[in-house]
């Protein structure tokens, strides 16, 4: 690897990569009519635009840090990979039913039903490519179209794209992340959402991007609000494992089981990200018309993820708890290091595998003739001076805020963090 201060080779890579590495969300309308006016107007993934230009500049030699990364860097157990080349020497090669395998189905009722408390039976049960392909299915199955969904904001960034594209219309809920426990949640602002005929709620704890965790008494409060409207409430758990200084995951289906979607997968508990495979569970009349999506779209997701999956969810629970404690670990080493920095505001996360540092204290300056104006431009001075891959949080509604994520190594946090001090302190 070459040193990342080998600053004229990089200012040519950057200089080739700025071209495509275009910082505006929203695209241009294709032109040629190749694209129907709804996914023309999608905006890109800005995370996974950014980590693709982490990876390609890594792939010239250069010593990029990415803080940029969606998925946890620990390896699928063996166990899981073991049940996965079990079901390819056993032919389990062919479809299955479109909502999954029903020793899997079984065993996903019985796996969410601990996390949330709830009894679910198998057809509650839904298996999909992918938490998010559930959350998709979920909502073109529960939108008519221009239904108002709420989405609490900063939020993970294709939620409002995913109810674009199922033909529903997001509305944001502030979620005061920074405020202290118990006191995050705007029950004002939500019953006004609600009034204003928003009927579906998009709930997301542990939250990506924010790290917080939703606590028993907020959980309770919102239920509470909730129970007496007519609303369907889809809550994606999918970091329900990685939660940490002892706190506990507490799901809305516990409180509104007949009107709430859970949602999870194996893709963050157990470093499956590739496998593909999440899942929803929830009142029979949502899941099956779910199902029907999937069924004309997908059909069944991969059979030998299934296999994979089920070994993942019945299995020891040593390697979540090993991840678990690895993420909290790391937690801490970034949070002392980011605190270090002056001018760098931070919530602590309480679960997930993400910060989000308020850096509004650094933008509007300039620096060698470089603007830094917004948090895109943050990311790309610093990935452009000290090779920092972070995400602009303008992607989550939270425009002056960046995200890092801590799924790298221990080495990796500290001289990543210790790049982006040199380079803010040149903009302090
Ligand atoms: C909040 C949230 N939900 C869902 C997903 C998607 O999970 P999967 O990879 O299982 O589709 C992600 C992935 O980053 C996420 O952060």
């Amino acid at each position: 690897m070459r040193n990342y201060s080998v600053v004229k080779h990089i200012s040519l890579i950057y200089l080739k990569y700025s071209v495509y590495f275009n910082f505006t969300v929203h695209k241009e309308k294709v032109s040629m009519g190749l694209n129907s006016s709804l996914v023309s107007e999608l905006s890109d993934s800005i995370t996974l635009r950014i980590s693709a230009w982490a990876e390609e500049l890594k792939r010239q030699g250069i010593d990029v840090i990415s803080f940029s990364a969606g998925e946890p860097d620990f390896l699928t157990p063996d166990f899981v990979k073991e049940a996965a080349k079990d079901a390819i020497d056993d032919n389990f090669t062919r479809y299955t039913p479109a909502a999954g395998a029903l020793t899997l189905r079984e065993a996903v009722a019985d796996y969410i039903g601990k996390s949330t408390g709830v009894r679910y039976s198998y057809e509650q049960v839904l298996v999909s490519s992918g938490a998010k392909q559930a959350i998709f299915n979920v909502l073109v199955a529960t939108l008519t179209p221009g239904e108002k969904v709420i989405v609490p904001r900063p939020y993970w960034v294709s939620y409002p794209e995913m109810v674009r594209i199922a033909g529903g219309k997001t509305v944001f809920w502030d979620i005061n992340f920074f405020s202290s426990n118990d006191d995050r949640l705007n029950l004002d602002q939500l019953e006004h959402l609600l009034d204003n005929g928003a009927s579906v709620l998009l709930l997301n704890s542990p939250n990506n991007p924010a790290g917080y965790v939703l606590t028993d008494r907020e959980i309770l409060s919102l239920a509470r609000l909730l129970e007496r409207r007519d609303i369907t409430v889809i809550s994606d758990e999918i970091y329900d494992k990685i939660i940490f200084d002892g706190r506990h995951h507490i799901s809305i289906a516990r409180y509104l089981p007949d009107r709430t979607v859970v949602v999870n997968g194996v893709s963050k508990s157990f470093s499956m990200t590739g496998w593909r495979i999440g899942f929803a569970a929830g009142p029979v009349d949502i899941i099956s018309l779910a199902a029907k999506v999937q069924a004309h779209t997908t059909s069944s997701p991969c059979s030998i993820s299934q296999k994979a999956a089920l070994a993942a969810i019945t299995g020891p629970s040593e390697t979540v708890d090993a991840v678990r404690a690895a993420f909290e670990h790391r937690r801490d080493i970034a949070v002392s290091a980011l605190s270090q920095i002056e001018g760098i505001a931070l919530a602590v996360p309480e679960g997930t595998f993400y910060l989000l540092p308020d850096v509004s204290s650094f933008l509007n300056r300039s620096v060698d003739g470089e603007k830094v104006v917004t948090s895109f431009d943050l990311c790309k001075y610093l990935l452009n001076k000290v090779f920092v891959a972070c995400v602009p949080a303008d992607a989550f509604g939270l425009p002056g805020f960046i995200r890092l994520s801590f799924a790298t190594g221990e080495t990796e946090i500290i001289s990543g963090i210790d790049r982006m001090r040199s380079a803010l302190l040149r903009l302090g």
